[in-house]
């Protein structure tokens, strides 16, 4: 077992989470909801990131939510902060020798449809990763050709389109597509994207999705919308946009999560 892991472990007692939940932008105030909660700062987990991203911090806090175990990771490592896709890596494999089966993945993205506008959540039906690079380069198994047809896990989107359902809330589907930031893409580059098949675009969880994937953990991804792509909208994109905007789509977010947690983890 990794140090990390084995610190995890103690400081988590008897709790053993299955799920994995990582907070994007907007959505780190979940942790509020947490009961009995075990603050973590990364900075006590060997391997896990410092996050410079304002709006991210470096937490992890376990606890009962909605009357089930969980972690949640608050603040992540983005490709964009210095080049390694894999950043992640150490905290994914931590979470799964800690008993982790399952990552739910959030994020902000932009929309590509006018129909999906911001405030919208995406449920993540699958990805385009078109950067160039992969979280698994310089892997030297052969458990490195991972297979990504079935990435994002059928049960939990059933068990998260339920949630959504029961809470009263649209949570639309769609392909994310992978891009590494941090600069905005261009309308042009935005329109290449909707032309090969992608619905919101965004510069993380795809590293990660590979990641859980390899580590044989159950995925799940849900998108806030906080805008629309570059060039749909008049006016520039701002990081600030995505952090004000975050919070609206991720209350809807949040109410579908508590409403999946309280149904009991049967999809898990
Ligand atoms: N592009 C990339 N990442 C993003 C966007 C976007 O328009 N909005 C929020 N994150």
């Amino acid at each position: 077992m990794t140090r990390a892991a084995a610190i995890l472990r103690e400081r988590l007692g008897a709790l053993v989470p299955r799920v994995a939940l990582v907070l994007g932008s907007g959505l780190s105030g979940l942790v509020e909801h947490l009961d009995k909660p075990v603050r973590v700062p990364y900075a006590e987990l060997p391997g896990f990131p410092r996050s410079g991203v304002s709006g991210h911090k470096g937490e992890l806090v376990a606890g009962i939510f909605e009357g089930e175990p969980i972690i949640m990771l608050a603040g992540r490592a983005h490709y964009y902060e210095h080049g390694d896709a894999a950043a992640m890596r150490p905290a994914l494999e931590c979470l799964q020798e800690a008993g982790v089966t399952t990552l739910i993945l959030t994020n902000a993205a932009g929309s590509l449809k006018a129909e999906m506008p911001p405030g919208s959540v995406m449920l993540i039906t699958d990805h385009i990763n078109f950067s160039g690079t992969n979280p698994l380069i310089g892997e030297q198994t052969d458990r490195r050709f991972v297979g990504m047809s079935e990435a994002y896990d059928r049960g939990l989107r059933a068990g998260l389109q339920e949630a959504a359902r029961k809470a009263g809330e649209v949570l639309h589907e769609g392909v994310y597509m992978w891009f590494s930031g941090p600069s905005f893409e261009t309308p042009a580059e935005i329109r290449a994207a909707r032309m090969i098949g992608a619905d919101a675009v965004g510069m993380s969880t795809v590293p990660e999705v590979i990641l859980a994937r390899f580590l044989g953990l159950k995925v799940a991804g849900c998108s806030v919308i906080t805008n629309l792509g570059a060039g749909m909208a008049a006016g520039e994109l701002s990081h600030e946009e995505t952090k004000d905007m975050a919070p609206v789509g991720g209350e809807r977010l949040a109410r579908i999560l508590r409403q999946f947690f309280a149904e009991g983890l049967e999809h898990v």
